[in-house]
């Protein structure tokens, strides 16, 4: 089913948006900053390559946009298990990947913000569709409604992908990667920190690491290893 609202936790994206301006003016009248951040834990971006000895597969980008890191350790995984079957991968963030057109596969995932991937990383889709319509693309997002796994929920999640799906239709991903995320309170605003907690949303790591080894493989190295580039 394809919302045109995401819901996250119960509340729309223009429940969220009146919920925020109703605590900004609140909190205006009271002359409090609604964006002070308390003891934000340490947040990583992990880069780098691995692979890449003279026997080497097919070379692949894994790249990825996060706002509070947990998404980085995904797409490490996945580089690190890719490297594991023989290619040799390359982690970046979106906004650091440059010019994509030496790789033979290319892995693009996001952390999900109100229902959707950042907007850097559909900028990306968007930016490289000429090269990408030419390669194997595998899709992934990481996000807190699959802390709490059920049919509903994953149907709302693979809806999180529409966007993307729908805005560059020419590429179509050999897979799509649907992946719990890790949520530290400390990191966020006093405004996001309200929102969340008032809706229940859990906290903690809800990565679950063979899942995104599994996919990785079956979903990434298997098909990836098979494509019939267009000629
Ligand atoms: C302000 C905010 C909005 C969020 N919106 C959603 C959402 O709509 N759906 C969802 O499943 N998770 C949502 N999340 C949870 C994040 O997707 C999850 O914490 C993810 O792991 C963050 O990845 P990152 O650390 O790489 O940024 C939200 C988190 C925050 C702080």
């Amino acid at each position: 089913m394809v919302s045109n609202d995401n819901n996250f936790l119960g509340v729309s994206r223009r429940g969220f948006l009146a919920i925020s301006t109703g605590i900004i003016a609140a909190l205006s009248l009271g002359g409090t900053s609604p964006f002070g951040v308390s003891q934000a834990a340490e947040i990583r971006f992990p880069e780098g390559r691995c692979g890449g000895n003279k026997n080497m597969g097919k070379r692949v980008l894994v790249t990825y946009a996060s706002k509070y890191g947990a998404t980085g350790g995904v797409a490490d995984a996945i580089g690190k298990e890719l490297c594991g079957k023989g290619m040799a991968a390359d982690v970046v963030l979106v906004k650091n990947a440059g010019n994509i057109s030496s790789y033979q596969g290319v892995v693009i995932g996001s952390a999900i913000y109100m229902g959707k991937w950042l907007s850097e990383a559909l900028d990306f889709v968007k930016k490289n569709q000429d090269i990408l319509r030419q390669l194997p693309v595998a899709y992934f997002l990481v996000c807190m409604t699959l802390a709490r796994p059920s049919e509903k929920n994953m149907t709302e999640v693979l809806s999180y992908m529409d966007p993307v799906l729908k805005s560059v239709p020419e590429i179509k991903p050999v897979g799509i990667g649907t992946f719990a995320g890790a949520l530290d309170y400390n990191n966020l605003s006093w405004l996001n920190k309200k929102i969340l907690k008032s809706k229940g949303s859990p906290e903690g790591d809800f990565r679950d690491w063979n899942a995104i080894r599994t996919w990785a493989r079956e979903q990434v190295y298997e098909k990836f290893a098979h494509y019939e580039f267009k000629k």
